[in-house]
């Protein structure tokens, strides 16, 4: 049985399935990677949750050359994935099989950014407030927390809008959902987005200042907040 947010019942299939299922994938990567305040050159430490198969880090790891990733996740397969892809950067990354917010983050005032992508929408409501906490703690101070996720709009119109964008996308490459996701084993029965709306508002509640949205392509966002200095 898969885990949630795995989507593919074989991992070696993630990289090209996601892009064909996820409209503007790297372009979310991409805000995420934009939206630090941290110069390139500098020395920062990173904990990412739910890394997959590494994607992510591997471009985190690019874009801050003197920095350390932490890269977490709870499947056993998507971290054999991310191994083999992050072998190159040797002991800058580190990967540990954990869940959230139950076994991460649990350090306090260690990271300069914690970043994740289309992980925290697998949590409830409560889990995702518990997690902002526990990532606040664990943020240095002036450290930020950006996130890329899937979001739910509190308007049904505005939901059947966003499921006619992902189908018209992977039409774009080549497939009719249904057949797709047959064919490619895909599913996500674990899925819970919260709106935007109210995420920012948790963030508030934890703590976090300039808490702010970056990026949206409907119903997929990148936004995050500042632990105070
Ligand atoms: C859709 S994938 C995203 C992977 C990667 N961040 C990316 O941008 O492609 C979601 C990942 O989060 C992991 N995940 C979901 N919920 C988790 C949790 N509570 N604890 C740890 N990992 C989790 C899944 O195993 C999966 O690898």
């Amino acid at each position: 049985m898969k885990k949630p947010g795995e989507v593919f019942a074989n991992a070696s299939v993630y990289d090209p399935g996601i892009e064909a299922i996820v409209p503007r994938y790297d372009e979310l990567h991409d805000a995420l990677l934009n939206a630090p305040p941290q110069d390139r050159d500098e020395s920062i430490r990173v904990l990412e949750l739910g890394a997959g198969t590494g994607e992510l880090t591997t471009k985190l790891l690019t874009r801050f050359p003197d920095s350390s990733v932490l890269a977490v996740d709870h499947s056993d397969q998507m971290l054999d994935e991310a191994e083999r892809k992050l072998e190159t950067f040797g002991d800058r990354a580190t990967l540990e099989r954990g869940a959230f917010p139950d076994d991460y983050p649990s350090a306090s005032g260690e990271y300069d950014l914690v970043v994740s992508s289309l992980a925290v929408h697998h949590l409830d409501e409560t889990r995702k407030q518990t997690l902002f906490d526990a990532i606040y703690e664990s943020l240095v101070p002036g450290g930020w927390f950006l996130n890329g996720d899937v979001i739910r709009f509190d308007a049904p119109h505005l939901e059947t809008l966003s499921g006619e964008m992902i189908e018209n996308w992977v039409r774009s490459k080549g497939w009719r959902e249904d057949d797709f996701m047959e064919e490619w084993e895909a599913s996500d029965d674990y899925d819970d987005p919260s709106s935007l709306t109210d995420q920012l508002v948790w963030l508030r509640d934890s703590g976090f200042e300039a808490v702010t949205s970056i990026w949206q392509y409907y119903n997929f966002a990148v936004y995050g907040g500042k632990k105070s200095e």
